[in-house]
Parts: structure tokens; C-alpha cells; sequence
């Protein structure tokens, strides 16, 4: 109970609930469970915990995932990476309707700059838990900012599986996203390597039900390069699947020294579930972004305005010029200008 008074609303209802125990105890000698099981009721409230949950937040384990609602948003929100859509739709439905997984999901993203892979990320953790990044079960790890020093790999590593042990103990169904993968130090992949496996529990924990993101621009190019090849044949990008990337990547991810995963026995362990491509974006996605974007600042869309800022970003190859060199990277920056 006391945990509930750090939250202004629910210390609110706390206060109701005392009053009103009160109230009761003048006339009768009822406890104050029962009375707050009766003003629970009466306020709609099926148990303290739903009461509780609705102002603090909760790592609802039990709580399915709502498939259409993470299907709505991504197809709303993200623009031109059908195959990601479709993979990680089916990731996350499939592991979080699985009552008992063999292993922690492991999904590795990789593509161009400024593609999505981010935004994904945060579209996921807000589906999985309420307050997305924000919240207290979600954890963002970037590279070059958690982990910057090389002498310091032995230090990063016992304090990640000290943090890794100790939120999944608090809560199993823990995000952990690592940014910038192709930064990292592969000894530190290696340190959360017992997590990722088939182990039922690592000293008494079970990591089954957690979930780890991988975010990297490794394989990027070997994902352009196939984009590229169907454009080239005349092939619409809608056609590109998933088995026409995913070989390219893991073999590419693999023998790149600079994807954080090379040689660090995930692949060849098969311990990464999904290898997810995101697509280069055209010059038509990157007008949905601005689009968005506007929109998102309460603005009206103005084509004319959309055509400039799309105008203003760099494309390549340099002949056809078919795929956003940032992607929908300095969208936001360069609309302030307009
Ligand atoms: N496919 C997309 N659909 C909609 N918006 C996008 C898309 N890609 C990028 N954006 C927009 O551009 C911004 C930057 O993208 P994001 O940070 O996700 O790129 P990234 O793939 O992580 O790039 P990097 O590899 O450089 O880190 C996002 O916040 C989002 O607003
Ligand atoms: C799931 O999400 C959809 C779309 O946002 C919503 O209409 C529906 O009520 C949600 N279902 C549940 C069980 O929350
Ligand atoms: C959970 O992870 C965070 C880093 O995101 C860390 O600061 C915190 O100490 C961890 N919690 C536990 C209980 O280990
Ligand atoms: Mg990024």
C-alpha cells in the first residue's frame, strides 16, 4: 500500500479509502479489507490490483498482447518496411500467446540510417508496456553511451548481468533493447549470452519471457543492395520477402566484424529468432514522414511545403537516386526551416 502513495491519484483514492473504512468502523467493527474490497466495487473496480495498476504501473505478465492494436499502429505509423511489419507482427503475437516459451525472444534489426528501426522499437515497448520507453520495464541500452570504454568491458559486463538478473527478477516480461549494435564489444553480447538460451533458469531466474532487441546498420547494405537488384529488375518492392533477405543478413551480420554480434556464437548458436530488415526509404516514404510529421505538430499538411523538404534530402545510387541517403532521419530538423 504504501507504494501507492508516490502516485498523486492513487494517494487520492488511498485517502477515499481510509475515509470511508472509517466511516464504517464507527458503526460496526469491519475491517479495513472489507472495506476497501466494497469501495472497490462500488467504484467499478474489480481488485486492489486493478485499483492499484490503473495509477502505478504494472508488469502484468498474465496480460495478452493486443495483436490488432500493435497491427494498427504499425501500418499506420510505419512507412515502407512491409517485411519488418509483417515479422515482427508475427514475433510478438506468437511469443507473447506462447504460455510457456523454450527461450527469451531475440529479434536482431538492421538496416540503413534513419529507416525505423528506433521507432520500431518504441512502437513495440509501447504495445508490451504502457509507458513505452518511459517505462520501468523497458530498457534501452546505446552503445556508445552505456558502454563507451574498451578497458571497462570486464566493469559493463557484471553490471549488465547484475541489471539483466535483477529487472527480469522484478518483472519477466522485461524489454531490453541494445542500440547500435555494430559499436558494441562483442565481449558484451557475450555476457548476456546465458540469458538468451534454452535454459529453463540461469541461479534461479527464468529469462524465458523476456524480450531483447538488437538494433544495428550492419547488413544494411547487402539489404540495399537486394532492394536495389528488384528495382533494377523491374520488380515492385512489395515484393521483396523476408527469405529473399534474411540468409543474405545472418551469413552478412556474421562475417561483419563491426555488427556486435560477429563471431560472438548468437548466429551460430541460433540464438537470435528473427533477423528483421529494414528497407532503404524512397523518396515517397520520406514525403509520408514529413506528412507525419506535420501533423504530428498540429499543423495542416502543405504539398508544397512536403515536396521542398523531400526535395532537400540527398539520394542515391548516384545515377538513379531512388533511396533516402538519412532516410527519414533529419525530416523533423529540416521542417523547422519551413
Ligand atoms: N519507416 C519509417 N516510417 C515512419 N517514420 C520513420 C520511418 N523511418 C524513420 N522514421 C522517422 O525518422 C525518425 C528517425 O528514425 P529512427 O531513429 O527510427 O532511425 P534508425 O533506423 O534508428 O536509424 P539509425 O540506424 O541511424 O539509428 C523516426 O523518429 C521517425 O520519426
Ligand atoms: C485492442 O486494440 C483495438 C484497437 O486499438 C481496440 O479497439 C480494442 O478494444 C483492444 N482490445 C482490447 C482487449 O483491449
Ligand atoms: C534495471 O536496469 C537499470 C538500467 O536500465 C538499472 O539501472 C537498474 O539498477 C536495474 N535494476 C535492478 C534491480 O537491477
Ligand atoms: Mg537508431
Amino acid at each position: 500500500m504504501q507504494r501507492a502513495e508516490r502516485f498523486p491519484g492513487a494517494s487520492v483514492l488511498l485517502l477515499l479509502l481510509l475515509l470511508a473504512a472509517r466511516v464504517v468502523t464507527a458503526f460496526e467493527p469491519i475491517s479495513v479489507g472489507i472495506a476497501i474490497g466494497a469501495v472497490s466495487a462500488l467504484t467499478g473496480y474489480l481488485s486492489y490490483k486493478d485499483v492499484y495498476c490503473r495509477f502505478a504501473e504494472c508488469c502484468r505478465e498474465e496480460q495478452p498482447l493486443n495483436a490488432s492494436a500493435l497491427k494498427l499502429d504499425l501500418e499506420e505509423k510505419l512507412f515502407g518496411q512491409h517485411v519488418a511489419t509483417e515479422v515482427i507482427l508475427k514475433a510478438l503475437t506468437g511469443f507473447r500467446n506462447n504460455k510457456s516459451p523454450k527461450k527469451p525472444l531475440t529479434l536482431s534489426l538492421h538496416g540503413w540510417a534513419g529507416t525505423g528501426k528506433n521507432f520500431v522499437s518504441q512502437i513495440v515497448a509501447e504495445n508490451l508496456h504502457r509507458k513505452g520507453l518511459k517505462s520501468n520495464f523497458v530498457h534501452l541500452f546505446v552503445s556508445t553511451l552505456h558502454f563507451p570504454h574498451e578497458q571497462k568491458i570486464k566493469l559493463y559486463q557484471d553490471q549488465l548481468q547484475k541489471w539483466i538478473r535483477g529487472n527480469v527478477s522484478a518483472c519477466a516480461n522485461s524489454v531490453f533493447i541494445f542500440d547500435e549494435m555494430d559499436k558494441l564489444h562483442p565481449g558484451i553480447i557475450d555476457a548476456i549470452k546465458p540469458f538468451l538460451d534454452y535454459y529453463e533458469q540461469v541461479d534461479g531466474v527464468s529469462y524465458r519471457k523476456a524480450i531483447f532487441i538488437f538494433l544495428s546498420n550492419a547488413g544494411g547494405d547487402l539489404i540495399t543492395k537486394t532492394a536495389l537488384d528488384f528495382w533494377r529488375a523491374g520488380r515492385k518492392r512489395e515484393d521483396i520477402q523476408l527469405k529473399d533477405l534474411e540468409p543474405v543478413l545472418s551469413v552478412g551480420v556474421f562475417n561483419n566484424k563491426h555488427s556486435g554480434l560477429w563471431h560472438s556464437g548468437l548466429i551460430d548458436r541460433n540464438l537470435i529468432d528473427y533477423f528483421i530488415p529494414f528497407l532503404p526509404l524512397e523518396y515517397r516514404h520520406v514525403k509520408m514522414c514529413v506528412r507525419a510529421e506535420m501533423k504530428a505538430r498540429g499543423s495542416a499538411v502543405d504539398e508544397d511545403v512536403v515536396t521542398r523538404v523531400a526535395d532537400e534530402m540527398t539520394f542515391f545510387p548516384k545515377d538513379e537516386k531512388i533511396y533516402s541517403d538519412k532516410g527519414c532521419k533529419t525530416v523533423q530538423s529540416r521542417l523547422d526551416f519551413h
